[in-house]
Order: structure tokens, then C-alpha cells, then sequence
């Protein structure tokens, strides 16, 4: 008896902090999946922007390696990997992607740990002369960790298309007066040649083992708060309001209360990672530099059960698929809605879910749909709908 109140209580919290954990680390990785395949393009761009700024310009190492692993989440629902563009008329062909240096720093800005990187996140793309986005700063306006993550991202895109250093580097000489400062751009060139790097290309396995044991040497304190709002990233194009994955989360733990028989751990996990699936198409060209998706997963042993429990677990997979269409029809369809309406939505799903789970969800959504959908409910003088 005494067991079960202390051991497995306090083992079962340690066990969803390291899940949280796992779930921050394996973010940036997933938002860099192309179909099936993740490109590591945040990882090595994290290696290197890391080791020059503390080299040269005697920045933070961990802050700057923070700043670069998560320096394109915002982009994430783009048309192409920004990795993949190497114009710069191309990033504003796609709003999403014009725009991804701010909403990757609004999202950043939110999370304790990552607050210090927003600001150089949101000038990874501003050039020495003026001309980049998205406020169009220049020299030393912008701040110099922000320019030494745009030298090692343009190098990572145009590796990627060249697999030489040497080669990429003379492209890169085309633009540098314009897009670094000079001397940024001599250190980095010696810097490239000074170290064997290419290897971050062509032995990603090595590249990814690298990335992870930096991130395991970061003390990171994060929350659950922390969590939902990075997995934003994935809510943000797909559903109209934002919040989508926290809203899934308390529609189905309140399910679960209800029904009673669910084991709610693993389903509250599996609601974590239900929209940790790429919007990127799958890169038509050279695989370079990428890790299968399913490898990287492998590292992440509490997320690759949440994971297989989606995907494999039919009862996990139906609640909370029936909550997710739920919550998206809800924003969809209208812009304010009463209690009522948003109650009625279930009605949608009659045939299609296990009718003692739709039961379930119409009571949460009448007892508690108010508190979950306030920003939706016009009605407030209502009572219980
Ligand atoms: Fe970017
Ligand atoms: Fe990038
Ligand atoms: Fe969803």
C-alpha cells in the first residue's frame, strides 16, 4: 500500500518531466522533417554558429547554439524547408516563409529557457547592407551572434546543394560584401577551412549523436507551459487558432476521467505528439545531410512510445482523433459560437467513434467546454447550455 502512494506516484511524475524533456529536444528535429527523412539542417547550424560565435566573437556557446536549433520552427508549414531556398526572392513567394524570424521569435519569447535567443532568432535573416528581412537592419544594428547564425545557415543551404566547402564557399563570395560583414566572412572562411567539417554532412548519424549530447549537457528547467507553446509551431498553419494541442490535451483527459477504464498517461502523451508530423513536402532532390525519421525517434524513447501508442493503440488513436477533428471543425466553422453550437459540433462524429467515448466527450463539452472554448463563447450570460 505504502508503495503505491509514494514510489509510484513520484515515479510516474519523474517519468512525465523526462517525457517533457525528450518532447523539447526532439522539437526542433521534427520541425525539420521533410516527409519521412529529418535534414539536420538546425542541428549542424547549431554546431557551427556556436562554435564560431564563442571563437570569435566571445558569445554565450549555449546561447547562440539554443538560438540556432531553434532558429526556423516558425517556418514549420512553409511550401519548402527554408534550408532549400537559396534566393532571396524565393522566401516571399510563400508569405509563411517571409515571415518565419518572427513567428519563430514570438514563439521563443515565450519559453523561459529560450527567452535570451529570441532576439537573435528574430534577425537571422537581416543583411550587412539592408536588404534582408524582416525589418531591413543593417551593420551593426544587427546583433552579431544573429550574423554569424546567417553566415552558417547560407553555408548549410548551399552545402546541402554543393557537398564541397570549398565550392560553396566561392558561391557564398558572390553575395558577402552584401550579406555579412567582411570580416565575418573572412573568419568564417578560415574558420571552414581550419576545421574538418564536411563529415556534418556526410556522416549524419555522427552529426546527430554531436547535437544530442550538447543538448544533454544543457540544463534546461522547462514546464509543461513551455512545452504547449513550442508545439505551437506545429498547431500555428494548420488550425486557425493556436492553442490546438493544449485544447486536445484537456478535451481528453477530461474524456478519460469520464469513461473511467483508459490508462490516461500514455493517451495524455500520445495528445503531445499528435501534431508532431512534418507540413514540409517530402525534398525531391539529395538527401544529404539527413537521418530517417524514425531513426531520430529512436534516441527519444519516451516520445517513440507516445508515438506508437498513436499509432498502433486503436482506442488512443480514435479518442483522439474524435478530439482533434472536434476542435478544429470548432475553429473553422465559426468565428463565435454559444455553448450550445459548440455542443452540437459532436453530432458530426455520430458513426464514425465508439458511441460511449462520443457520450463522453458531449458530457466534458457541456460541463466544461465553456472554460475550454471561453475565447469562442459569445453567450456568457448562459448557464449550462
Ligand atoms: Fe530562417
Ligand atoms: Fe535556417
Ligand atoms: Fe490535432
Amino acid at each position: 500500500m505504502e508503495d503505491y502512494f509514494t514510489g509510484s506516484f513520484i515515479e510516474k511524475k519523474r517519468e512525465f518531466k523526462r517525457f517533457l524533456e525528450q518532447l523539447i529536444k526532439i522539437i526542433p528535429f521534427l520541425a525539420d522533417q521533410e516527409g519521412d527523412i529529418v535534414n539536420l539542417h538546425s542541428a549542424r547550424v547549431a554546431l557551427l554558429a556556436s562554435s564560431l560565435a564563442s571563437e570569435v566573437l566571445e558569445s554565450n556557446e549555449s546561447l547562440v547554439f539554443l538560438a540556432a536549433l531553434y532558429h526556423d520552427i516558425g517556418a514549420v508549414g512553409s511550401s519548402v524547408h527554408p534550408a532549400r531556398v537559396i534566393n532571396m526572392a524565393e522566401y516571399f513567394v510563400d508569405p509563411w516563409l517571409s515571415t518565419h524570424p518572427i513567428r519563430s521569435s514570438q514563439v521563443l519569447r515565450k519559453v523561459g529557457f529560450m527567452k535570451p535567443a529570441s532576439n537573435i532568432v528574430l534577425e537571422h535573416h537581416e543583411w550587412y547592407n539592408g536588404g534582408g528581412f524582416p525589418f531591413k537592419k543593417k551593420a551593426s544594428e544587427i546583433l552579431p551572434e544573429a550574423q554569424a547564425l546567417r553566415v552558417v545557415d547560407t553555408f548549410d543551404s548551399i552545402m546541402l546543394l554543393t557537398g564541397n566547402s570549398n565550392m560553396s564557399l566561392k558561391m557564398m563570395e558572390r553575395t558577402s560584401s552584401r550579406e555579412y560583414d567582411e570580416d565575418l566572412f573572412l573568419i568564417f572562411k578560415h574558420f571552414v577551412k581550419a576545421n574538418d567539417i564536411e563529415f556534418l554532412w556526410f556522416e549524419p548519424e555522427e552529426t546527430l549523436n554531436i547535437t544530442l549530447d550538447f543538448i544533454g549537457k544543457l540544463k534546461l528547467s522547462i514546464d509543461d507551459a513551455d512545452v504547449f507553446e513550442l508545439l505551437k509551431v506545429f498547431d500555428l498553419k494548420k488550425h486557425p487558432a493556436n492553442g490546438h494541442t493544449k485544447r486536445v490535451r484537456d478535451l481528453v483527459s477530461l474524456v478519460c476521467a469520464e469513461v473511467g477504464y483508459i490508462p490516461a498517461d500514455s493517451l495524455v502523451r500520445a495528445v503531445f505528439v499528435h501534431e508532431m508530423y512534418t507540413l514540409y513536402e517530402p525534398f525531391k532532390g539529395s538527401y544529404m545531410g539527413s537521418v530517417l525519421r524514425k531513426e531520430l525517434i529512436e534516441n527519444f524513447s519516451l516520445v517513440f512510445q507516445a508515438i506508437t501508442d498513436l499509432e498502433e493503440d486503436p482506442f488512443v488513436n480514435e479518442i483522439i482523433r474524435a478530439a482533434c477533428y472536434l476542435d478544429k471543425k470548432l475553429y473553422l466553422n465559426f468565428a463565435e459560437m454559444s455553448i450550445r453550437d459548440i455542443v452540437s459540433t459532436i453530432s458530426q462524429l455520430n458513426g464514425r467513434i465508439n458511441p460511449e467515448i462520443l457520450l463522453a466527450l458531449k458530457k466534458v463539452l457541456e460541463e466544461h467546454g465553456r472554460a475550454i472554448y471561453k475565447e469562442k463563447i459569445t453567450d456568457t450570460h448562459w448557464a449550462n447550455g
